[in-house]
């Protein structure tokens, strides 16, 4: 008897071996699997999207002038759709990327960001400001590049004319936080709630333009660098997008 259950355990451990690696690798095959299939799909689209401009380009010259607001329209749809594999190819590339962290100065990038973006703001009459001390934060690298340009390129397109978007860089001692606050229309809780969803846009968000990708793009890579990406409505109203990145950890360089 005493060994018939000795037995039973035995097998039963040895069952449970290989499933409970099974389970433990499970989503990691699943998400190569994604990434995989999604690097390809946008690989293998953009090919034929450029035939497709190409060809719908040397078409002008044989319209007559009324067919020409029609070829420009189909022309920048053809261009979204570039946009939107584009998102979908940094998105998959970003999952699952095993890069190292690398200590930076989190208030160096961005500036660095904010300069590119002045031209940008500028030109719809838009204050960018930096506030903020210089603090070592670890990412991988470009990581808090892409974010901020998630994050400015939504607050400048939403920004009215002579308002300001502020960027800020708060630390303690454990994260670093890194805001980007517009005085644009903001979205309620219900649509902040679901703004990071792959392909989700406001009602009111401009067609023809955007992706929806940008935020869950931003998001996914907050989390690949075990940080997190927050939205709140600003106070006085627009929107405070927020990455939290951890501070640089003790002994590395
Ligand atoms: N700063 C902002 N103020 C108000 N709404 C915003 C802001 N940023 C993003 N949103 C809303 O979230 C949606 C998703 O943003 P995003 O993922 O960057 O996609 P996209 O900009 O391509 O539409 C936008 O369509 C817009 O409705
Ligand atoms: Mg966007």
């Amino acid at each position: 008897m005493r060994h018939r259950c000795v037995a039973v355990l035995a097998a039963g451990a040895l069952l449970a071996l290989p499933l409970a690696v099974y389970q433990r690798w499970r989503p990691v095959r699943q998400a190569a699997a994604r990434k995989a299939f999604l690097t390809d799909a946008s690989h293998q689209l953009r090919g034929p999207l450029q035939a497709l401009r190409l060809r719908l380009e040397n078409l002008e010259p044989h319209l007559a002038d009324e067919g020409l607001p029609g070829l420009e329209h189909v022309l920048s749809e053809a261009d979204r759709m570039s946009r939107i594999l584009s998102a979908l190819l940094t998105m998959a590339r970003s999952e699952g990327r095993h890069v190292p962290a690398r200590p930076f100065d989190a208030l160096a990038v961005v500036r660095e960001r904010a300069a590119a973006w002045r031209p940008e703001a500028e030109a719809r009459q838009v204050t960018l400001e930096v506030a903020g001390e210089p603090v070592v934060a670890a990412a991988v690298p470009g990581a808090l590049d892409q974010i901020l340009d998630v994050f400015l390129d939504n607050a400048l397109a939403l920004a009215p004319p002579r308002s300001r978007v502020r960027l800020a860089v708060r630390a303690d001692s454990r994260h670093v936080r890194v805001s980007c606050r517009d005085e644009g229309p903001g979205m309620s809780a219900a649509e902040r709630r679901h703004a990071c969803e792959r392909f989700w846009r406001g009602s009111d968000a401009a067609p023809g333009e955007g992706s929806g990708l940008g935020l869950a793009i931003a998001s996914s890579l907050a989390r690949a660098n075990n940080g997190r990406l927050t939205l709140d409505a600003a106070p006085g109203g627009g929107l405070e997008a927020t990455v939290r990145l951890r501070v640089r950890a003790r002994g590395h360089r």
